[in-house]
């Protein structure tokens, strides 16, 4: 056995310093792993509750047509009845809680409709583009068409 032993020293040494290794890396895990990480799965459990209790960033489509039924009847009869509202007004559920206090936000038609219809040769053959320049000549989009029901 020491006949053994005489020759793996070396190996006894570097096995001590994987231990040591080992150990320094369960004390920092056990120190900067969060309380119920793993509970329910491979995150912070406390994190679902976290974020329940922030205030929602967008109110729905129903909220906005509680108070703006016109807008949004011509929204849904249109060539636009499956955008939200607030693809393009944003995020406005401050403005609908409180609309005395916080404004809605109509967009900068131009460059709004532009983003969506530029022809671009990504976007589906079947999406309708126009080429903005020669299309409307620098001329607001909201000139010709409406923004909520766009066909003519
Ligand atoms: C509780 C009622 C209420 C809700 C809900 C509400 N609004 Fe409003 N909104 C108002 C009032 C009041 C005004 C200011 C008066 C006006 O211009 O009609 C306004 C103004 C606006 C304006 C500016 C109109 C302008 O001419 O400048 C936009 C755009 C708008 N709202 C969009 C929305 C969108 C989108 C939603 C849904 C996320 C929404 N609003 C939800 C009541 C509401
Ligand atoms: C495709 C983008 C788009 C969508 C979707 C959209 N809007 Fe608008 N909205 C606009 C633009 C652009 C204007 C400004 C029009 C102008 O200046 O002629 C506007 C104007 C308005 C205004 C002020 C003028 C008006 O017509 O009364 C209100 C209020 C409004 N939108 C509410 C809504 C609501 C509510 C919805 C959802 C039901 C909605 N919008 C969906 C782009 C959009
Ligand atoms: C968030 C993306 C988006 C924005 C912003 C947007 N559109 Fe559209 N638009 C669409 C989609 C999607 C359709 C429907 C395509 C379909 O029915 O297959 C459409 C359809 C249209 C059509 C054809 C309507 C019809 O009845 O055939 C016109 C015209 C149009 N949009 C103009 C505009 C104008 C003007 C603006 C700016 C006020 C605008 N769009 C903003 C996505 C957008
Ligand atoms: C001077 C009036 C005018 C202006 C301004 C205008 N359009 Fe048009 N638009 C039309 C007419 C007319 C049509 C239908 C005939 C056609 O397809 O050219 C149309 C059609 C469209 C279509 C449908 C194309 C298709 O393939 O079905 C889209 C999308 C569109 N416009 C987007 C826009 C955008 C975005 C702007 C702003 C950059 C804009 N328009 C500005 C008059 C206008």
């Amino acid at each position: 056995m020491r006949e053994l032993l005489r020759d793996a020293e070396h190996l006894i040494r570097l096995g001590l310093l994987f231990a040591a290794g080992l150990l320094v890396f369960l004390v920092v895990r056990a120190q900067l792993v969060p309380a119920g990480f793993g509970e329910l799965g491979h995150f912070r459990a406390g994190a679902i509750g976290a974020n329940q209790e922030r205030e929602p960033r967008f109110a729905g489509r129903a909220a906005c047509a509680e108070c703006h039924g016109e807008p949004a009847e011509s929204l849904a009869a249109g060539g636009h009845a499956a955008i939200s509202c607030e693809s393009c007004h944003g995020a406005l559920a401050a403005h609908a809680a409180e609309p005395a206090e916080i404004p809605g936000f109509a967009a900068t038609a131009r460059a709004l409709c532009v983003q969506c219809h530029a022809m671009n040769r990504a976007r589906p053959a079947g999406h309708p583009q126009v080429e903005p320049v020669s299309h409307a000549e620098g001329a607001a989009c909201t000139d010709c068409h409406d923004a909520h029901a766009p066909g003519l």
